[in-house]
């Protein structure tokens, strides 16, 4: 489906400052922003109970937040055409354990209008395209946890949405069926969709996704594209011959900590790496080895898990903390 040309907004999905009190004490959002570019893969990261199913089910009108501002496809929250042309894969769905998949694919796209003459040639295409064809008429009673997200994810798209929207895509799934969803999301991009995703895995998604936002404890710990984040993520390590603690004061000041025989510069550039190199050599010290180490965005995750802090100065942890009374 093209995307409209009357529609100005820029983002796919642009959700302000969006909050969620459960009961009276539980701020599973704490004030949340996140946009998505047109076309983009976004990734929703965070640990458990970080708040990122609870800020998609405010998209997707599951559940009422305290609050939210923007836009998902150019019109306000909740519109109900725009929902037409989202895909939802929800966290722990459960479907009807008596139907088939493909009688599934069927009953979930006729909920969303899809003509009959469309869904099936359809749901043949995406069952095939998930590695599910030869289970297409097998109660979904019997199928394993790794066959019921292969189906969930093709059920998400049977709308042929313009906006694919899925929560924890990969769980259930073994190595060969992460990559299997990786090659999918890049195929659906190449496609034009935007793809909105929460995760709390890193490794796998990290190669894929062109945004990210890290939640943690209901707040954004950290977000920007992926060449954002890694910007700042180099570090070195100089090993060098020598007692090196004679040349502590040196090394500081040039942002380097010693530890041992290892020198370690912290989000530095050649240059000042080049400074340390000429100090110890000036001081007769063989250097042995230079190692640049580039941080994974799972390292940058964790980082931004101990760095984090909540609005009220709370330390985050994985579940949200009780608002004080
Ligand atoms: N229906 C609910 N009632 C009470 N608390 C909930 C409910 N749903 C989620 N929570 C709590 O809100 C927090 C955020 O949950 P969730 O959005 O599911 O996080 P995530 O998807 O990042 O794991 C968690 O502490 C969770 O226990
Ligand atoms: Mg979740």
């Amino acid at each position: 489906m093209m995307v409209a040309t009357t529609e100005k907004n820029m983002w796919a999905v642009e959700l302000l400052d969006a909050a969620k009190t459960y009961g009276k004490t539980i701020q599973a959002l704490r004030g949340v922003n996140v946009q998505v570019g047109r076309g983009e893969i976004f990734g929703l990261l965070g640990p458990n109970g970080a708040g990122k199913s609870t800020l998609v089910k405010i998209m997707m009108t599951v559940i009422k937040p305290d609050r939210v501002r923007g836009t998902v496809l150019g019109q306000p929250v909740g519109h109900r055409a725009t929902m037409a042309r989202i895909g939802y894969l929800p966290e722990a769905h459960r479907f009807p354990a008596y139907l088939t998949g493909a009688q599934l694919l069927d009953y979930f796209a006729a909920l969303a209008k899809v003509s009959r003459s469309d869904r099936r040639g359809r749901a043949a295409r995406l069952l095939e395209r998930v590695g599910m064809s030869q289970w297409a008429n097998t109660k979904i009673s019997k199928y394993s946890k790794g066959m019921l997200q292969r189906l969930g994810i093709a059920q998400a798209l049977m709308n042929d949405p313009d906006l694919v929207v899925l929560d924890e895509p990969t769980d259930g799934l073994d190595p060969i069926g992460r990559r299997h969803v990786r090659e999918l999301l890049l195929e659906l991009k190449a496609a034009g969709k935007t793809i909105f995703l929460n995760s709390h895995l890193l490794s796998e998604l990290e190669q894929v996704c062109d945004r990210v936002v890290i939640l943690v404890a209901g707040s954004v710990a950290k977000q920007g594209t992926l060449g954002e984040l890694m910007q700042h993520t180099l570090e070195y390590r100089i090993v060098a011959e020598g007692d090196l603690s004679k040349r502590d004061g040196e090394i500081k000041r040039l942002g380097g900590r010693i530890d041992g025989d290892t020198i370690t510069l912290d989000h530095q550039n050649r240059a000042k790496v080049n400074e340390v190199i000429d100090l110890l050599r000036s001081g007769g010290h063989l250097i042995e080895s230079v190692t640049p180490k580039r941080f994974s965005l799972e390292d940058i995750f964790v980082e931004a898990m101990g760095h984090a802090t909540t609005p009220d100065g709370g330390i985050p942890m994985g579940k949200p903390v009780a608002r004080p009374s």
